[in-house]
C-alpha cells in the first residue's frame, strides 16, 4: 500500500488513467507486455500480459494443452481441472496426476502425451503404480510442467476467483471462449499444408483497472444477489481499498 500512496494522488487528477505500452521487456512475458503506470519507475516488478496478435507471438508451452479437444470437443468442465475457482483467490491449474487419470491409457502414441509420461517418470511409457484404491501413484520424482502464465495481475492487486465464481460471474466474461482455444491453424507462411500452429493459449481481456471497474458498476448479478442493498454494494466495489489492500 505504501507504493500507492504517491500515485493516489496523482490517480485522482488524472481520472485513472493507465496507458498502455508496447515493450517492457520482461523476458517471462514475451506477449505484447504493456505498462501499467510508466511515470513511475518503480513499478518494475510484474506485468499483466498475454495477449498474442498471431501465431508467431503464441507462448510456449511445456505441453501444448488444447482447451478446444478437452472442454470444447470433449465437453469437460472448467472445475474439473480448476477445482480452486470457487473455494480459493486461485483457479488453479491440474497436476499431472489429473492428465494421467486419463492419458495413463488414452493416445499412449501422440508424441505430446508421451510428454505428460515423461514428466511423471522419465520414461515416453510409465509403468503404472495404483494404491488399494486404485488410485495412480504418483512416482517420487513426478514434475509439475512450468506452465507459462497468460494471465498475471500486478502484485499488488487483490482479486479472488471464489467471490465471482459463487456470485454466478461466468468463466467466459473473464476469459473469454477457452474452448475455442488451442486449434490447430494454418501455418501463413505455408498456407496449404495441413494445420500445424497451435495458439494453445490467449488472454482475451485487458485486466486493467477500468476493466475491472466497469463491470463492479453494472453487473446484473449484484441486484439479483443484493436486492436492495444493491447500491451499497457498488460503492463498496469502487472502493481502493476493495482490490489494493
Ligand atoms: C483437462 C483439464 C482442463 C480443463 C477441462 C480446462 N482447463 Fe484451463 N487449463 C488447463 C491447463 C493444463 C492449463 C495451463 C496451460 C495453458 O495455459 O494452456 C490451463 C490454463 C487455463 C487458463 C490460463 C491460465 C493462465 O496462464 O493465465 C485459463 C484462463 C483457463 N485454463 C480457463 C479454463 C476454462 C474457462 C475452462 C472451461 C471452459 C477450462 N480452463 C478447462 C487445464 C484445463
Ligand atoms: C477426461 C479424460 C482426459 C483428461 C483428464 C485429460 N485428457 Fe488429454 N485427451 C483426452 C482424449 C480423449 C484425447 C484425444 C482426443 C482426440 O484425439 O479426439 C486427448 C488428447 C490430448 C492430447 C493430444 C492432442 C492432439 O493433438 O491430438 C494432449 C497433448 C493432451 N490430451 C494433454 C492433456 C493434458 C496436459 C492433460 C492434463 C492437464 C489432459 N490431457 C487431461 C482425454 C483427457
Ligand atoms: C471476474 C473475472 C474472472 C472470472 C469470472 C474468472 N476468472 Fe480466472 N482469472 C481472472 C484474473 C483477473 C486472473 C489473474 C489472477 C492473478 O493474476 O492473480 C485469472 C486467472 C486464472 C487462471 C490462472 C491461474 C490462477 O489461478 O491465477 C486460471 C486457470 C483461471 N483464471 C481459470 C478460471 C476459471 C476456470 C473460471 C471459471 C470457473 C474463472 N477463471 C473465472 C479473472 C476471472
Ligand atoms: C475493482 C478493483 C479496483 C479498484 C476498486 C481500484 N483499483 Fe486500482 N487497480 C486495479 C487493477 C486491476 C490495477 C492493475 C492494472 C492496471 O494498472 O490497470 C490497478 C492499478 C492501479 C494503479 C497503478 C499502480 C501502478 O503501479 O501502476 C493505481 C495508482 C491505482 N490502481 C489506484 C487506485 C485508486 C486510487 C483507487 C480508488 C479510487 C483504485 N485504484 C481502485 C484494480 C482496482
Ligand atoms: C465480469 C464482471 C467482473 C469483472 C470483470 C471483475 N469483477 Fe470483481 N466482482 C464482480 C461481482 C459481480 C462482484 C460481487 C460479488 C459479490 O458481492 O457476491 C465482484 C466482487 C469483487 C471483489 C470483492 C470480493 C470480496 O471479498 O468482497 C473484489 C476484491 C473484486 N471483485 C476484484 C476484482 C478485480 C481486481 C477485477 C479486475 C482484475 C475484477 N474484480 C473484475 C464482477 C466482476
Amino acid at each position: 500500500m505504501r507504493r500507492l500512496i504517491p500515485a493516489l494522488a496523482v490517480t485522482l487528477f488524472s481520472g485513472c488513467w493507465v496507458a498502455e505500452y508496447d515493450q517492457v521487456g520482461d523476458a517471462r512475458f514475451p506477449l505484447e507486455p504493456h505498462r501499467l503506470w510508466p511515470l513511475y519507475t518503480w513499478n518494475d516488478g510484474q506485468i499483466a500480459a498475454g495477449k498474442t496478435t498471431g501465431p508467431q507471438a503464441a507462448l510456449e508451452q511445456p505441453i501444448p494443452f488444447s482447451h478446444n479437444i478437452h472442454a470444447g470437443t470433449l465437453q469437460m468442465q472448467c472445475e474439473y481441472c480448476h477445482a480452486e475457482a470457487r473455494r480459493s483467490i486461485h483457479a488453479g491449474v491440474p497436476t499431472l496426476g489429473t492428465c494421467m487419470n486419463c492419458h495413463s491409457q488414452v493416445k499412449l502414441d501422440n508424441p505430446d502425451v508421451q510428454k505428460i509420461h515423461m514428466a511423471w517418470c522419465g520414461e515416453p511409457k510409465c509403468t503404472l503404480a495404483k494404491d488399494a484404491y486404485g488410485q495412480l501413484v504418483p512416482p517420487p520424482n513426478a514434475a509439475s510442467p512450468a506452465w507459462q502464465r497468460v494471465h498475471d495481475l500486478p502484485d499488488y492487486v487483490y482479486f479472488a476467483h471464489k467471490r465471482h465464481v459463487q456470485a454466478g460471474v461466468q468463466c467466459t466474461e473473464c476469459h473469454g471462449q477457452m474452448s475455442l482455444q488451442g486449434q490447430k491453424l494454418a501455418d501463413p507462411a505455408n498456407p496449404d499444408a495441413e494445420p500445424s500452429v497451435q495458439v494453445v493459449n490467449v488472454r482475451e481481456t485487458t485486466l486493467q483497472m477500468g476493466w475491472c471497474l466497469d463491470c463492479h458498476a453494472s453487473h446484473p448479478t449484484i441486484d439479483q444477489n443484493y436486492g436492495e442493498q444493491a447500491d451499497l454494494r457498488r460503492a463498496e466495489l469502487k472502493d481502493c481499498w476493495t482490490c489494493h489492500k
